[in-house]
């Protein structure tokens, strides 16, 4: 990473949601995996923009335009004005792995220092250009990392969950997500269209987080599996899955999976399986056969490890 003035390096992580996203918008709780693969940012001199060579940006140039107005907006909410910032990113973009989250929050710690609820504010300020109506989940969990149970509020209700024994996830991109602002609105229509099926659909989910939390403290991978496998259901009859991670969920359950389902705002993007440590590889593997982008992680006791 470069820049002849750079002041220190900031850094968030990325994120993998195991249960309850687009219901979490709406009040419901969710559980999130802050993964420590996320990005760093440099303030460097230099036009204005984020840099971001992993991802083939550089909004100094004026694309993507999302991203122009929403390093437009941190930089606002951070009261810095315009700078470059340098990003090394070791998540890919647009793919329900927090990379929006991910970069947001670490471009806001490097602009602010040792004030995490300005940064919290600044982060968000970016946050809701990619989200729309955004939870506030990926932010939490891009800041914490960890195990955490997230509920939207103001301010937002986080703790961490404990993890009662080993449970491996596998994750794979079956490509570019669509974008969450419009999945999130989608959901939202579906919703007001069918206010007591979305209702039960809601309260479907707020009872089977409740269950995921339960089982993972118990370390129970099988009933994490059942669970993800319902969550998957769900999140289809909310409009936001697609043949492709429908196949994929397929894949990882014949290959040995416990269970599996789309994580993240959907219409592409990333599934996650969760399996037994020692079929994991094996779920990986069939999984590589399709899909260019999988990666395993392994949550236990002590916390999480890629
Ligand atoms: C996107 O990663 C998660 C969603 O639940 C949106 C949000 O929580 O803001 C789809």
């Amino acid at each position: 990473m470069g820049g002849v003035n750079a002041v220190r390096v900031a850094s968030a992580c990325g994120k993998l949601l195991l249960f309850g996203e687009h219901a979490v918008v709406h009040g419901v709780p969710a559980i999130a995996v802050g993964l420590s693969d996320g990005v760093e940012v440099v303030r460097v001199d230099g036009p204005p923009g984020w840099h971001v060579p992993a991802w083939g940006v550089d909004t100094a140039t004026g694309a993507p335009e999302s991203m122009v107005h929403a390093h437009r907006a941190l930089c606002e909410a951070a009261g810095t004005g315009p700078v470059r910032l340098a990003v090394t990113s070791r998540i890919p973009a647009g793919c329900g792995l927090g990379s929006s989250a991910a970069l947001a929050v670490a471009s806001a710690r490097a602009l602010i220092e040792d004030d995490e609820a300005a940064v919290a504010v600044a982060a968000a300020a970016s946050e809701s250009v990619f989200h729309g109506n955004a939870s506030g989940l990926d932010q939490a969990a891009a800041t914490r990392g960890g195990v955490i149970r997230f509920v939207r509020g103001a301010p937002p209700e986080v703790r961490d969950l404990a993890v009662g024994g080993r449970v491996a996830l596998v994750v794979a991109s079956v490509g570019a997500g669509a974008s969450t602002a419009e999945m999130v609105a989608g959901v939202q229509r579906r919703i007001s269209r069918f206010p007591r099926v979305g209702g039960g659909m809601l309260e479907a989910v707020s009872a089977l987080v409740g269950c995921a939390e339960r089982a993972l403290a118990a370390g129970d991978v099988d009933e994490l599996g059942e669970l993800m496998d319902i969550n998957h259901g769900l999140l289809c009859a909310f409009g936001v899955s697609t043949g492709a991670l429908d196949r994929a969920c397929y894949t990882a359950r014949d290959a040995g999976a416990a269970g599996a389902k789309l994580t993240g705002g959907g219409g592409g993007g990333c599934i996650v399986a969760v399996s037994a440590e020692e079929h994991a590889v094996a779920v990986a593997a069939a999984l590589r056969s399709d899909h260019e982008i999988v990666r395993s992680y392994l949550l236990t006791p002590d916390g999480v490890t890629a």
